[in-house]
């Protein structure tokens, strides 16, 4: 698959919606969740990004684009960690194994890493076997777990992170 990322817009709301209902895994937000991804505070000491990746063989043009997945994250600027947190990620259930998970995990990394964060983490229900074997091939390493967590069905979190070190991300974050 052929594919590019860009930043979240409002207009492809209905379809980042349309893949997170069909990816139970993942937070389901009302519409209003994405409104903070969109409209930054210049008072907050938080930074947030939302991307979308698009698919453009698909997409008509332009005014078409078929979204196929979507990644979220909170950058928490305290001078120190700078912690990052990956809010959310979902892949449309027909993109998935095309490298776009990772594309996405990886263009937070480096977008993080662009504001001095030093350290990304994560939760992901301790089931969600693909969504882990995606944390740990990127280097996610398990940091603690959280029991009964998630509710519908319940589930503990584990607590995934990894340090984010200096120098270029595309040379440190492994292929
Ligand atoms: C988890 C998720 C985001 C992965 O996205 P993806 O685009 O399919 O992932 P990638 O294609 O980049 O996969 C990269 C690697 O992760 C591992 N991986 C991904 N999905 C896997 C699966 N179903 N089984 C085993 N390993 C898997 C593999 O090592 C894979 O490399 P390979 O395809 O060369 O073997 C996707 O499955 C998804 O949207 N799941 C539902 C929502 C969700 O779980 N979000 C995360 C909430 S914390």
């Amino acid at each position: 698959m052929n594919f590019t990322l860009r930043p979240m817009q409002p207009t492809d709301l209905d379809q980042v919606l349309a893949i997170a209902e069909q990816s139970p895994e993942a937070p389901r937000w009302q519409p209003s969740g994405y409104t903070p991804y969109f409209v930054p505070d210049p008072q907050t000491h938080l930074l947030r990004t939302a991307l979308v990746a698009i698919d453009f063989q698909a997409s008509a043009g332009p005014a078409e684009e078929k979204v196929r997945a979507f990644a979220a994250a909170t950058l928490l600027l305290d001078g120190q960690q700078n912690f990052c947190q990956l809010d959310s990620m979902a892949v449309h259930p027909n993109a998935r194994r095309h490298g776009l998970g990772s594309a996405l995990l990886r263009a937070i990394l480096v977008w993080s890493a662009d504001h001095n964060a030093r350290h990304l983490a994560l939760e992901v229900r301790a089931g969600n076997a693909p969504a882990l074997a995606l944390y740990q091939r990127c280097g996610l390493r398990p940091e603690g777990r959280r029991p009964r967590y998630y509710t519908d069905p319940e589930e503990d979190a584990l607590l995934l992170g990894m340090p984010i070190t200096s120098g270029p991300p595309h040379v440190r974050f492994p292929p």
